[in-house]
């Protein structure tokens, strides 16, 4: 799904020379390296502050944390995401309340929030999936409204755009109260292990959400709030470092691969490509999923498989579903989306190293199949 080998042979140089640089000094805990990669991502961001942090679902955790959430209020999300979205509500002992998503961009709908809201709500976590900006608009209006922290799920949009109706573009992430990503090495900003970060432009919260991430602390051995220990390490922030320079570049190349999918696959009657919402350019594919209407969704991954074509289905489980985060309140009938999104969706392989080749393979592969 992700060439990370052909990525890492463009700037090996660069990252071995820093890893070495930080075995030399031994400063391989919160050292220069992690300094100046939270100052650069603040800066590309457009945002006042950057808490790294030890991967994406703490962040969201700690910005859950520091926003002082209670046991018992609730968080509105997405039943279509990764678990970690709804996992740190409910490990905090906050209410989960899953809601349906758009059936074009996959994003949450804001008209199911308005619904799911409760004298109770106290947040919304969007989450930008796919490398999709979610209707920050809308979702920020209905917060305003009803006075809701709005937490985003940056994990699989970094370096997206958001332009809004007043005509302001952001980065997404930098839009709500607080915004959480994941550097996990398959994201569009990944790095080879675990990481992430959190951001704000709130100084107050910026201060809160530092003291969490390390122990509570802001004077050694004085600890001031409850705290967790999630730190980004040096050698994580290097190779960062050394590809935050290129995001633009890498998701330009994951666009120009989409675009190529999108020209091959667009006329097919069963098969609809990824809708694209408000300006089109926006999307910056950390995957590319298509639907296949016709019922061989699950014939298409086995046919893939046996063909050496990696694929991945993103996901197949709805969330109210799972053992974990049932609950009798959720009815089927408030997810015809998301329970219908479960059988159609698939996603290709995805990176910024494929090429023109690899993609006429994969296409004509399923359109054979598809339409067979
Ligand atoms: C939407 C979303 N949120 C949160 C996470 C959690 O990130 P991490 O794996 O770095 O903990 C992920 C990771 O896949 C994700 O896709």
């Amino acid at each position: 799904m992700v060439d990370l080998q052909g990525q890492y042979a463009s700037i090996k140089d660069q990252i071995n020379d820093s890893l070495q640089e930080i075995m030399n000094t031994s400063a391989f805990i919160n050292g220069p390296e992690v300094q100046n990669f939270q100052k650069e991502l603040e800066e590309y961001l457009g945002v006042k502050h950057v808490i790294p942090c030890a991967n994406g679902t703490d962040a969201l955790q700690i910005a859950m944390m520091g926003l002082g959430l209670k046991p018992g209020d609730e968080v509105i999300t997405v039943d279509f995401t990764f678990a970690a979205t709804v996992e740190v509500i409910a490990l905090l002992q906050l209410t989960p309340v899953l809601v349906d998503v758009d059936p074009e961009t996959f994003n949450i709908d804001p008209e199911a929030i308005k619904k799911a809201i409760t004298p109770r709500t106290k947040a919304i976590v969007p989450v930008h999936l796919f490398g999709q900006t979610a209707d920050m608009d809308a979702i920020m209006e209905i917060a305003k409204a009803h006075n809701l922290y709005v937490i985003e799920d940056n994990a699989q949009a970094i370096g997206a755009d958001f332009h809004s109706k007043e005509g302001k573009t952001s980065k997404t992430g930098a839009i709500g109260h607080v915004g959480s990503t994941s550097f996990f090495p398959s994201k569009n900003l990944g790095c080879y292990g675990d990481g992430g970060a959190i951001f704000t432009n709130d100084d107050a919260l910026a201060h809160t959400l530092r003291g969490v991430v390390n122990h509570g602390m802001y004077e050694r051995y004085h600890h001031d709030v409850v705290g967790v220990n999630s730190r980004l390490d040096s050698f994580q922030a290097a190779v960062l470092r050394a590809k935050l320079p290129k995001l633009d570049i890498y998701n330009e190349a994951r666009k120009a691969a989409a675009y190529k999918y999108n020209d091959a696959l667009k006329d097919q009657k069963h098969i609809k490509i990824p809708v694209r919402s408000g300006d089109c350019d926006t999307h910056v594919f950390h995957q590319y999923t298509l639907k296949i209407t016709n019922g061989k969704r699950d014939a298409l991954v086995k046919h893939l498989n046996e063909n050496n074509i990696p694929c991945g289905v993103y996901y197949p489980i709805p969330l109210h579903n799972q053992k974990a985060y049932k609950d009798s309140r959720y009815k089927e009938a408030d997810f015809p989306v998301t329970n219908q999104l479960v059988k159609e969706v698939i996603s290709l392989p995805m990176h910024t190293e494929l090429d023109t080749e690899q993609i006429d393979h994969i296409t004509k592969t399923i359109i054979e199949f598809v339409n067979n």
